[in-house]
């Protein structure tokens, strides 16, 4: 493990804009710098970095964080790994801490199932390359189906010999244990009798991770077999979630940043046949739908994501299935059909790499036109069924996140559909009012989401202000609100005391008036802690300590709060909540937000001592009880009247 003071080291070393200016050319903006945002295809920018801050943030795609955020995404690096990149750059050496033993079982389980993934890759390739058995079946097949050579060494595949347990056997001699090759999901221990391994006589498709470690192996039979399934493949383990990565996505990272499309495909072959014929942005989904991970991994490198599917129907289903997801999150998306019982890979060769790459530029469509024009072919002329087609379009529509985005849709869909878009449109706005409705009840829950749901609220609260839709202040965003002062204005100085002419903070101020409060949002009773415990310590609130937090709900956070669309945002304006632009009337509106939020603190005490009132049988304790509450009346009277006055 590294030393948390080596970690502190070097996270004070690394500049944001020197960091981020080896990848993204920096131009300066006022006193911020900003750029096209790396993590999403841009043409105008709207990445910006702070350097006092030592934040960026994207205003295009949401991605936001510090120094050691941006390089675990771009690089798709762990935390440890992103310090020791920083390290190196910076030139500070890492003496890693001795592991506690609990540390060290778990740090060493993981590893040992990187290294043990390793050893079976090359035992695998070296059978494929080497063995008699391996060249006469299984690169006889590679060569029959036309891999080149090439394509077996980017890709790693290789054999595993038809044999109960060549690699369990030759991995134990190597001195692995059989407890790691089981929980690897290479060796299968059976009982009372002798273990075997999982992948035999098949072709092997080494799965990466994004940094190009393999994880996981899928395993093609040689002969068609009813018995036998075509592929198998590695279990889930500690170190494959099969949901969180795709295949191909390590060789096809800087491709796809560098055309800023992916191409989608269903199986391995297609993957790797597309990248001989050159055709290197391509991953594949492994015959199932996409899930959301999955294509937040695919949008760190870009968000146009072109399915390349089969011509028949099933073909056409599976790439109208999961699209949803796709669309919400925000990625534009495309599809391309092959002609009737050709796929990708049969195609490519067919017709080869120019034609093929003409091809998907001739017949990639959007998905919701795509949507649509096989829709209506099923519909033809029957007005009920065209009627439940155009809220099911109109469904898909609302999907997409940006309004601009949505309005091109409506338009089109209207055009095609020959009906007018205002129809499509009230009926989306239908939809978007009851998302409002929806997330205004339990805007308190997602709060934890990192697209920062008050943001999204206030966006749909945008597109349907014509419906006259209003929403008022929940007491999350209240507090929200109060705790986002206490983060970016808690060292500001408030009054000297005349006598001693010590200084008062926003946050001394704050933290001295509001103790033993429960926030409905934890974790931003969560933040309040750190900072009472960062100002116990040394009298400040420390940002960068809250934005390289371990805790990544945390970050994201703060790091929207520092943001300058939020410090900007009239947004908040339609809730009544006071935005702090200046900061010479920090000290009112803290003040006025303490109000705020004691005055719901003592509303909600009533209404638990009311219910109480209901248990109480004594006369004495129902006394004392009222009296209680009548003193607690007037205070909330009194707080109901100072904020009414105070402006
Ligand atoms: P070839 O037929 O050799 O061209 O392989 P392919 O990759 O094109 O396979 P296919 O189009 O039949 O299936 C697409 C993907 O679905 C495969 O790459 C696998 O990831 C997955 N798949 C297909 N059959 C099976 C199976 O029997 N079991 C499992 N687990 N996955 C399968
Ligand atoms: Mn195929």
């Amino acid at each position: 493990m590294i030393p948390q003071e080596t970690v502190q080291q070097v996270l004070q070393a690394a500049d944001v804009v020197d960091v981020i200016g080896d990848f993204v050319s920096l131009k300066k903006r006022g006193a911020n710098m900003i750029a096209c945002c790396p993590f999403h295809n841009e043409k105008t920018p709207s990445f910006y970095v702070s350097p006092s801050k030592q934040i960026y943030k994207c205003f295009g795609c949401g991605k936001g964080g510090d120094t050691l955020r941006f390089i675990m995404d771009l690089e798709g690096l762990s935390y440890p790994d992103a310090i020791k990149w920083l390290a190196k750059k910076y030139g500070i050496e890492i003496i890693e801490k001795e592991f506690t033993d609990a540390e060290l079982v778990a740090q060493n389980e993981r590893e040992s199932l990187y290294i043990v993934h390793e050893y079976a890759r090359d035992f695998f390739y070296k059978q494929l390359n080497e063995s008699e058995e391996g060249q006469s079946i299984g690169l006889s097949y590679f060569k029959e189906r036309g891999f080149s050579k090439q394509i077996i060494e980017q890709f790693e595949l290789g054999y595993a010999p038809d044999s109960y347990d060549a690699l369990t056997q030759a991995a134990l001699k190597s001195g692995y244990t059989l407890q790691t090759l089981e929980k690897a999901g290479l060796t299968i221990i059976r009982e009372g009798k002798s273990p075997i391994d999982r992948f035999r006589g098949r072709v092997v498709f080494p799965i990466h991770n994004v940094a190009g470690k393999p994880v996981a192996f899928g395993a093609r039979v040689l002969k068609v077999d009813p018995k036998s399934p075509k592929y198998l493949n590695s279990p889930e383990t500690e170190i494959y979630h099969k949901s969180n990565l795709v295949y191909g996505i390590f060789q096809a990272k800087v491709a796809m940043r560098r055309d800023d499309v992916c191409y989608l495909v269903e199986g391995y072959t297609d993957v790797t046949s597309l990248h001989q014929a050159g055709v290197d942005n391509v991953v594949a989904s492994s015959g199932t739908s996409l899930t959301k991970e999955q294509i937040q991994l695919i949008r760190r490198f870009s968000s146009n994501i072109t399915i390349l599917y089969d011509g028949d129907a099933a073909g056409i289903r599976a790439s109208l299935r999961g699209t949803s997801l796709i669309l919400e999150e925000g990625m534009n998306v495309r599809v391309v059909l092959f002609p009737d019982g050709e796929d990708p890979d049969s195609y490519v060769r067919k017709v080869g790499s120019e034609d093929f790459q003409k091809y998907i530029q001739d017949n990639q469509q959007d998905f919701i036109r795509f949507k649509t024009e096989i829709s209506l072919k099923d519909v033809g002329e029957d007005p009920i069924k065209k009627a439940g087609l155009i809220t099911e379009l109109v469904e898909t529509i609302t999907l997409i996140p940006d309004p601009i985005k949505r309005a091109v849709f409506y338009q089109e869909t209207a055009h095609l559909l020959q009906i007018d878009e205002q129809i499509l449109l009230n009926e989306g706005n239908k939809i978007l009012r009851k998302k409002v409705a929806d997330r205004n009840r339990s805007v308190g829950n997602q709060v934890s989401q990192p697209d920062f749901a008050s943001q999204k609220v206030a966006d749909l609260l945008i597109e349907t202000e014509k419906s006259n839709i209003t929403l008022k202040a929940p007491i999350q965003l209240q507090e929200e609100i109060f705790i986002r002062d206490l983060v970016i204005y808690g060292n500001e100085v408030l009054e000297k005391d005349p006598e001693t002419g010590t200084e008062i903070s926003l946050a001394s101020y704050i933290l001295d008036e509001i103790t033993g409060i429960n926030f409905e949002t934890p974790i931003l009773g969560t933040i309040m802690g750190i900072c009472r415990e960062m100002f116990t310590e040394n009298q400040q609130i420390d940002t960068r300590k809250l934005i390289s937090h371990e805790n990544q709900e945390i970050q994201q956070l703060v790091v929207n709060w520092l943001s300058p669309r939020y410090e900007l945002s009239e947004k908040w304006v339609q809730y009544e909540i006071f935005v702090p632009k200046y900061v010479d009337r920090l000290d009112e509106l803290a003040y006025r937000n303490i109000l705020r939020i004691k005055k719901e603190k003592f509303e909600s005490e009533m209404r638990m001592l009311y219910e109480e009132l209901g248990h109480i049988e004594g006369e004495d304790e129902q006394d004392q009880l009222l009296e209680r509450m009548s003193k607690l009346k007037k205070i909330i009277m009194k707080l109901a009247d100072e904020l009414g006055s105070v402006i």
